[in-house]
């Protein structure tokens, strides 16, 4: 109950904080909703007016529901029309929110943990639902209002009207049970709905699009779609036809409780305990009773659902919050490195999962080094790197950056002195400019310098092929969209790489793996010239890569294996040793010279 008050007062303090004049308007509507007991009062005048022969009870009766009516019109009007402005305006007020925080948390275990991952999932799918929960909010406000008013009422004409209460009630555990049989149906239908919805994405799939050519498979998937849609609405519909015959039985069981209310007004008028315009008034009334009791209770429970969503934006905030605290170092990140980068017993594992990625490593990393990560797939390369991005922090140990603990780092500044070509590269469908210019946001739209990123990352032939040059929109969705093929998506990477001036720590995490190696290792070799000699800010490049013609070149190979380091020195120094490293780059080196005889260290 206290999550709900919460969300309720968080919809509230952004609707005051977004537009503070409307919110204050939307009080005005609540007051319309006094319509029917006014309606109801005012008919009354008019009946005994007109049966007295009375003109100015009959005139007050008339000019009360002229009054009525306009007050209804104009509080629906202007009420409806700020509602729907204000919602629109808190809706995206809070969308922008779960954007904001959502992209600045400050690591990545959210997309790890499959329960932040679902209730961020249920956040990005219900954005929108957070402004119409405002509107669900007030309206069950107004609803409130009727209801009260109305039984407020018919308590006046006579307290044994609201006898007719329990009969309007009814209508409730008849909802319940709607809803149990449509929570079951929606069960049974959940997979077949699943299975429908993989068809139909099958069927609008750009990579799956080009199968479902060759193998002919069009027809069948559409068969198997339309069959699954079909299956998944059965149970559905059956539900919704008991339920019909449920709310007939409900209705006749309120239309009972009706007659009596109106047979009972009818008795009184007859003893003389009410006038006819009571009566008339009493049953105006008596047939709003039903909605009026159950809206509000219905909508509570609506706004109870909505109020869930309005809770996940809490928990949100309230998990940035953590995040950003835990995260929150204060120390300034150096300008340059003088000692270097020291992993201190090190391990790691990923959220949620028990299984050491990284075990007890301790290694140093000089300033101004070029260092090679190797190892086989899955060894812990990339762990090393979201480490050192600060993207996780140790699970034990600590890595030190010239003496310093990274984790006490502010690691907003540590960031900006990386940069970084990562395995799993960004498709930003941006111009060509800015996707590569992204790289330095200052200079982003400084076409020399994207030129030359691109250049040193050799796909200054990329801009080339595209119509508009740097200028040319990238991805085939939008207008006039060019898409690339997967290499130049990454050289575009490399690019963006590439932009920062001066960086202190530069990862290059198999960035080129859809080059050929002679390419890549000319291109690194190029790199590592120009990282050594720019030493004076200690700088420290770290590359991944399968290719041992481009690790060899490195000042320090590390190789990683089931987690930790098992051999570390230079190219030569490793293949003297005839460890892992020697045997894994004696056997590339053969596989590319099939026919020349084995080399020997
Ligand atoms: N997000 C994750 N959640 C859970 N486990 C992960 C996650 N990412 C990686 N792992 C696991 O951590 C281990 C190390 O993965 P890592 O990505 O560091 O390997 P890698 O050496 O970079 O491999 P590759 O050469 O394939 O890129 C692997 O066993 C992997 O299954
Ligand atoms: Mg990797």
């Amino acid at each position: 109950m206290r999550e709900q008050w919460r969300a309720v007062l968080l919809l509230v303090r952004t609707a005051w904080r977004t537009d503070p004049w409307r919110s204050a308007g939307l009080l005005l509507e609540p007051i319309s909703f006094l319509r029917f007991p006014l309606f109801a009062w005012f008919l009354g005048f008019m009946v005994d007016g007109a049966l007295r022969h009375d003109a100015r009870l009959l005139a007050t009766g008339a000019a009360g529901i002229t009054a009525t009516r306009v007050l209804w019109f104009l509080g629906r009007w202007t009420g409806s029309w700020i509602r729907n402005r204000l919602t629109e305006e808190v809706g995206f007020a809070l969308d922008r929110e779960i954007a904001s925080l959502s992209s600045g948390l400050p690591g990545l275990e959210h997309h790890e943990r499959p329960e932040y991952q679902d209730r961020l999932e249920m956040l990005r799918q219900q954005q929108g639902v957070l402004g119409s929960s405002l509107n669900t909010l007030i309206y069950t406000g107004n609803t409130v209002v009727t209801g009260v008013s109305t039984l407020a009422a018919l308590a006046f004409v006579s307290p044994w009207l609201l006898l007719l209460v329990p009969f309007a009630l009814t209508a409730l555990p008849i909802a319940a049970v709607q809803q149990r049989w449509l929570r079951e149906a929606e069960g049974l239908s959940a997979p077949l709905h699943r299975r429908a919805r993989h068809l139909q994405a099958l069927t609008v799939d750009r990579g799956a699009g080009m199968e479902l050519r060759v193998f002919g498979l069009e027809n069948e998937v559409l068969d198997r779609f339309r069959h699954a849609a079909a299956e998944a609405q059965r149970p559905v519909l059956r539900v919704a036809r008991r339920g019909a015959l449920l709310d007939a039985a409900g209705d006749l069981l309120f239309l009972a409780g009706f007659a009596g209310a109106v047979a009972f007004m009818l008795w009184r008028a007859r003893q003389g305990q009410a006038t006819a315009g009571q009566v008339v008034m009493a049953v105006y009334l008596a047939q709003q009773v039903r909605s009026g009791v159950v809206e509000p209770i219905r909508l509570a429970g609506f706004l109870g659902e909505m109020l869930r969503a309005a809770g996940r934006m809490l928990w949100l905030q309230d998990y940035a919050r953590e995040m950003s605290a835990a995260r929150a170092g204060t120390v300034a990140a150096p300008e340059r490195l003088v000692d270097g980068i020291v992993f201190d017993r090190v391990s790691f594992r990923y959220p949620g999962t028990d299984r050491w990625a990284l075990r007890d490593v301790s290694l140093r990393i000089p300033a101004g080094s070029v260092v090679a990560l190797v190892g086989e797939n899955g060894a812990g390369k990339t762990t090393i790197v979201k480490l050192l991005s600060r993207m996780y922090e140790p699970t034990e140990g600590r890595i030190l950056v010239d003496g310093v603990d990274l984790a006490t780092l502010e690691v907003g500044a540590w960031r900006r002195r990386l940069s970084a070509a990562f395995q799993d590269f960004a498709r930003f469908e941006f111009a060509a400019q800015h996707t590569v210019g992204a790289g330095d946001l200052a200079r982003v739209d400084d076409r020399p310098s994207v030129r030359a990123a691109l250049e040193r990352a050799g796909g200054g032939h990329v801009l080339d092929t595209l119509p508009g040059g740097v200028d040319t929109q990238l991805g085939a969705r939008w207008d006039g969209g060019v898409d690339l093929s997967t290499g130049q998506w990454q050289k575009l990477a490399l690019g963006r790489a590439l932009m920062r001036m001066d960086p202190l720590v530069v990862f290059f995490d198999e960035p080129t793996a859809s080059l050929d190696a002679l390419a890549e290792h000319a291109l690194f070799a190029r790199y590592a010239r120009e990282a050594r000699s720019g030493t004076e800010r200690g700088a420290i490049t770290l590359l991944v890569s399968h290719r041992f013609s481009t690790v060899r070149s490195a000042d320090l190979i590390l190789v990683i294996s089931g987690g930790g380091v098992s051999e570390l020195g230079g190219h030569d120094e490793l293949l003297r040793h005839g460890g892992l490293y020697a045997q894994l780059y004696l056997m590339q080196a053969n596989a590319y010279q099939p026919d020349a005889e084995p080399v020997a260290p």
